[in-house]
């Protein structure tokens, strides 16, 4: 019997599932959904997809096993609960939510359901981001005591004023480190554990004529292992660079990944772990930097093809998938916390407030 998934929303990365999913053996796209009932048909007749529906109700209704969610991020939570409420596997695209209140509930819904719940996170999949965690794992790196997030992008104005939701705080949520940076942010913690404090500032710049949320961001994280990191952001940069996560272990060991041009596959910039020592200089004249947001999409299919086959074989069998809700939660509490930080000029504690000790006196 197939699996029977529906792709919720058909906007640019619906794409990536379509294609990720017609490559998963035992996978079959039964359906897609989204409010422009127009886009649902034209993204259904490109996709060999036989029915295309104007809501998500309409989608559930298919009869379906399991969905991808690819709606702007405020509209996650609605469908994940939606889908969960319905018994349905959800694998949802990054940011998980837009606020850590609306991620509890969408984990809360998953686990009442006893749904699988995975959140997009593609990069995970590149081969040089698994070698520093495997690297990290085996003790050839060590505990990570220093880490560095790097993205410096370049958007056009035009990427903003393409899609109406981009760029304002009611409907996208943030700006460039809930919508790009979030991607390195999970990294960074994936390969340094759980994140206690933030601090940092955001800034709208180059694009402040046309968007409310920021397009600049300067943080600092404190992880429970007592390491700490740097994260830097912006899509105002006129060359782009693309992402860089670094980290350097308690063996002094340094491990970097890269990924130059945005979009393509990351590699091993800096490798300095006992056994071997690489290093790669990517930043040529000549190569072109500054590619289209659809480019970039292109570039990551095969990693969303990836993850996809992770999240049907953990419906299969009934395992967790390699970023659960829970997971793509910590990368958002991170974000939200920034934001917190810039409003309020604090530290901003991640770590819950220990339990009330209950003596005799305040019983
Ligand atoms: N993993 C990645 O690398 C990656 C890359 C790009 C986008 N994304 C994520 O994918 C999501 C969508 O981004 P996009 O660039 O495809 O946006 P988009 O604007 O191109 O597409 C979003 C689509 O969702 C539809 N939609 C809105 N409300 C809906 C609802 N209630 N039900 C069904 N459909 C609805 C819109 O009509 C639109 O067609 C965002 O959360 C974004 O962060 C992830």
């Amino acid at each position: 019997m197939a699996l029977r998934i529906g792709i919720v929303g058909c906007g640019k990365i619906a794409g990536n599932h379509a294609r990720a999913l017609q490559q998963v053996p035992g996978v079959e796209v039964v359906g897609c959904c989204d409010p422009d009932l127009e886009r649902a048909r034209t993204f259904a007749a490109a996709h060999g997809i036989t029915t295309a529906v104007g809501s998500v109700g309409e989608l559930l209704d298919l009869g379906l096993d399991a969905c991808t969610v690819c709606t702007p991020h405020p509209v996650h939570e609605e469908v994940v609960v939606a889908a969960a409420q319905a018994g349905i596997h959800v694998l949802c695209e990054k940011p998980i939510a837009v606020d850590v209140v609306a991620a509890d509930r969408m984990i809360e819904a998953a686990d009442r359901a006893g749904i699988t719940f995975g959140v997009l996170f593609q990069r995970r999949f590149w081969p040089a981001a698994r070698r520093i965690r495997d690297a990290i794992d085996d003790g050839r790196i060590g505990v990570p005591v220093v880490g560095e997030a790097s993205v410096i992008l370049h958007r056009p104005s035009s990427y903003y004023s393409a899609d109406a939701w981009r760029g304002r705080w009611d409907t996208d949520g943030g700006g460039v480190l809930m919508t790009q940076a979030v991607h390195q942010i999970d990294m960074l913690q994936w390969f340094m554990g759980e994140a206690v404090q933030v601090s940092g500032f955001i800034r709208t710049h180059t694009h402040a004529e046309h968007i409310e949320t920021e397009d600049s961001a300067s943080a600092v994280v404190s992880f429970a292992s007592g390491g700490t990191a740097t994260v830097t952001a912006t899509t105002g940069a006129n060359h782009n660079l693309g992402n860089r996560v670094t980290v350097i272990g308690q063996t002094g060991a340094i491990a970097s990944v890269l990924e130059f041009p945005e979009g393509q596959e990351g590699v091993n910039e800096i490798w300095t772990v006992p056994g071997s020592t690489e290093f790669r200089a990517p930043f040529t004249s000549g190569v072109r930097a500054n590619l289209d947001v659809t480019e970039v999409n292109a570039g990551l299919s095969d990693f969303h093809t990836l993850q996809v086959q992770d999240f049907a074989d953990a419906v299969l069998t009934g395992r967790a998938p390699a970023v659960t809700g829970r997971d793509a939660r910590a990368s958002l509490a991170i974000v939200a916390a920034v934001y917190e930080s810039s409003r309020t000029g604090r530290v901003v504690d991640l770590t819950p407030a220990p339990a009330p000790v209950t003596t005799k006196e305040n019983a």
